[in-house]
């Protein structure tokens, strides 16, 4: 198979899917269609030259197998990314959503290696937001989340970290390792959900969905939006990604209150 031919062979590339949806329960006819050219870009770096090859490698290989999640899933993340967009959800957002007895239910939906859910529990921390409910971090990915629960992190993933919040929330274990301190992983609670198929909980205050939605086809994130939007409670937020917009929001009952910052209203 010429590899990086990636749109040929495409009755093969239908029943690899389904091969791939028994082992992983991950369906890719969700996924727009650079998922496919990123399946090749995984073969060919591993030298694998068909699909069942690829199948069968993964279902031996464990280490293998989660190395195809993570090229696919693409899950690079980083503490405060979009500084300014956590600039407004800090001082205008939470404010906002915030309940009278100073809690807030929040989820961080599409969380990767626990940046994002990490980044919100130090900023509900400063405002001295209650401990519980604890942040809601999901993410398909099982490694991603373990490497999440772990907590510890190369300083090249927290250069929008203020100085005052790195000493204060941070234990360097080496010269460019840091461990998130345990008083905030205690505030986050990482639990494996798949958008697509698993259920959503409700009553949500604050759900932050950013960079995911961007592998997924268009009716597939239209759905998506309308699971985020009832699982938010009317005058909840939803924080997308600084490169995402949701088309027909109005008509999905939500508000733009900011660019990025949808508000339930209905
Ligand atoms: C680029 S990361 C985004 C991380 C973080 N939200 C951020 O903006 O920095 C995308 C994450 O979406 C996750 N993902 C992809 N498909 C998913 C699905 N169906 N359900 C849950 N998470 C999914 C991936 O595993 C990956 O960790």
């Amino acid at each position: 198979m010429a590899i990086e031919d990636f749109s040929s062979f495409p009755k093969e590339y239908e029943e690899f899917k389904k091969k791939f949806l028994d082992i992983s329960g991950i369906d890719l006819n969700f996924y727009k269609h650079q998922i496919h050219r990123r399946v090749h870009m995984f073969m060919k770096r591993w030298n694998i030259n068909s699909y069942d090859e690829l199948l069968n490698l993964i279902k031996l290989d464990k280490d293998k197998y989660k190395a195809f999640l993570d090229y696919l899933t693409i899950n690079v993340s980083e503490f405060f990314r979009n500084p300014e967009r956590f600039e407004i959800l800090e001082k205008e957002i939470i404010p906002l959503v915030m309940r009278e007895d100073k809690s807030i239910k929040a989820w961080s939906a599409g969380c990767a290696t626990g940046e994002e859910p990490y980044s919100l529990a130090i900023i509900f921390e400063d405002l001295k937001i209650k401990k519980f409910p604890p942040i809601l971090a999901t993410d398909i990915d099982q490694t991603a989340l373990d490497k999440a629960k772990l907590g510890i992190y190369d300083i090249k993933q927290l250069q929008n970290v203020h100085p005052q919040r790195l000493e204060k929330y941070f234990l360097r274990k080496k010269e460019n390792l840091y461990e998130v301190i345990p008083s905030i992983k205690e505030r986050v609670e990482f639990k494996k959900h798949d958008l697509l198929n698993d259920p959503f909980d409700r009553d949500f205050d604050l759900i932050l969905c950013r960079n995911v939605v961007i592998y997924f086809e268009k009716d597939v994130k239209e759905k998506l939006y309308y699971k985020f939007r009832d699982a938010l409670r009317i005058g909840g937020v939803l924080m997308v990604g600084n490169t995402e917009q949701i088309f027909g929001y109005k008509e999905m009952g939500l508000k733009s209150i900011k660019p990025f910052f949808y508000q339930r209203v209905k």
